[in-house]
């Protein structure tokens, strides 16, 4: 065994331990810390035995047992607890070295330890790390983003440790400055929610529109995942719906219906809110959990509201068809606005983002690993400079495909009163983007009618701005020429 490791490891929660026995398995020599350090003997004393570890009861023991430059990755809750550690570990280190931050960290926060960890002469990384313990134990996903002169030193381990695609490239690559890493495992995160509110979706117009049993539809996902929509999620929920409860019955079912959220698809609406980029259909994914989440009101309400009531009267087997394409083309609707979201992130934050790269990073190991992923590289290899995924020739002939029947399940499920706003306000939203003009006329007309916010003419040339009265008695300033 080395007498120094390559890299140390804060934090022996299960995804900490699995991707040090990753790193182990690669050849690396890891030396573990954990806050409450009987985690760290039990470590080197169970799963770790006979491995190359090196286990430390402090920080200063840990950076004391770290190859220079030192990298120390921190696996811990994100929030205050990563400002601890950074706090306790820059008087440790030494000009050159690099932290690491693997957890789901806010990019803000990111951004903000860049700056602050270079500035102490130290380098710094956060890297999104996507697919779960079992990812982190056979190959995860890896985001990596922060101070550029610190991939150099992480690259072989990082590319080592992570999930390949078939011709063996990592799933892993430098993502950008500060934090472009973190940035993109939010909307990682956020495309995670809605791919699985679509096929949530899918799931109760099978079940309560056309009355399906959990184990005819364990068959329609078992051929769904041999087709286009063969991906991780679709996959897992195939194996969901066959498994059943010590009384013979689907365990789904006996599962409350009230979804929980740790807050990143939250944070990825956020960011598309500052950004002004239209996410609908992540919106849409965080608000059904969070009206799954008011269980109680929605028994109530149930009780006292009658309405449409389910009653399919046409072709199940069609309608099953119509839904594999409409779930493609919800999903390339979510695509297209989370890469939007991307695209405005960069231009702010001034990354420069390789969103093909990207789509490699999600083709394996994460949660949202997918077939599909691999067009997305495609039409980025294409064209590096793709303004909208939906105006990829293959990406638009797909849609124009699925066309009519998204529309059919759209409209069915809404006659017989099954809520689908993903799938739905994906459809909304392609519509809305594929019109030259939309109503919005009017509504800088309202605007400039109660506020004076005045409105550009399409008779005029852009960028010059009028004001109407519209009433006779409202007066000639503009609102731009006051400030309340
Ligand atoms: C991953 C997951 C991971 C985690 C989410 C779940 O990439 O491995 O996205 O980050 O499972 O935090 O998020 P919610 O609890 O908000 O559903």
């Amino acid at each position: 065994m080395k007498k120094l490791a390559d890299i140390g490891l804060i934090g022996l929660a299960v995804m900490g331990e699995n991707l040090v026995l990753n790193m182990e398995s690669k050849g690396f020599t890891v030396a573990v810390f954990n806050r409450t350090v009987d985690k760290v003997d039990a470590f080197i004393n169970g799963r770790g035995k006979g491995k190359n570890f090196i286990g430390a009861h402090s920080l200063q023991e840990l950076v004391a047992s770290l190859e220079r430059p030192r990298k120390v990755m921190m696996l811990v809750k994100a929030g205050q607890p990563v400002d601890n550690f950074i706090e306790q570990l820059i008087p440790l280190l030494e000009p050159g070295d690099i932290i690491i931050d693997g957890g789901n960290s806010h990019f803000p926060d990111t951004i903000r330890r860049t700056k602050y960890v270079e500035s102490k002469g130290l380098l710094y990384i956060g890297t999104g790390v996507s697919g779960g313990e079992e990812g982190a134990l056979k190959g995860p996903s890896m985001m990596p983003g922060g101070s550029p002169a610190a991939w150099p030193y992480v690259k072989d381990i990082f590319q080592s440790i992570s999930a390949k695609v078939e011709d063996g490239t990592p799933c892993c690559d430098w993502v950008g400055e500060d934090g472009a890493g973190h940035f993109v495992k939010m909307v990682h995160n956020g495309i995670e929610y809605g791919d699985m509110q679509i096929i949530n979706e899918a799931y109760h117009l099978m079940k309560d529109l056309l009355g399906m049993t959990d184990d005819e539809q364990h068959e329609v996902f078992k051929k769904w995942n041999e087709g286009k929509l063969n991906s991780y999620l679709i996959e897992i929920t195939r194996d969901i719906l066959a498994f059943k409860d010590e009384d013979g019955n689907p365990l789904v079912e006996k599962i409350l219906d009230k979804a929980g959220q740790k807050g990143t698809g939250k944070w990825t609406v956020d960011a598309a809110l500052d950004l002004g980029i239209p996410l609908t259909l992540i919106g849409e994914s965080v608000f059904s959990r969070c009206l799954s989440a008011q269980k109680d009101l929605r028994v109530k309400a149930s009780k006292e509201i009658s309405g449409t009531k389910p009653n399919f009267k046409g072709d199940k087997q069609q309608f099953v068809d119509d839904l594999e394409q409409a779930i493609y083309a919800s999903k390339i609707i979510s695509y297209a606005q989370g890469y939007d979201l991307m695209m405005q992130a960069a231009k702010e934050y001034h990354w420069n983002l390789n969103y093909g790269g990207i789509a490699l990073m999600w083709r394996g190991g994460c949660i949202i690993r997918s077939v599909f992923l691999g067009d997305i590289k495609k039409a980025f290899d294409q064209n590096p400079n793709l303004e909208n995924l939906l105006l990829d020739p293959f990406f638009k002939q797909a849609v124009q495909s699925a066309q009519e029947s998204w529309r059919r399940v759209c409209a069915t499920a809404l006659q017989n009163g099954i809520p689908v706003p993903a799938m739905t306000s994906a459809l909304c939203y392609f519509d809305g983007f594929r019109s030259e003009r939309l109503p919005a006329n009017l509504l800088q007309a309202q605007r400039d009618y109660f506020g004076a916010h005045q409105y550009e003419r399409i008779d005029r040339p852009r960028g010059e701005f009028f004001h109407t009265d519209w009433t006779g008695h409202g007066g000639s300033t503009a609102s731009s020429t006051y400030q309340v």
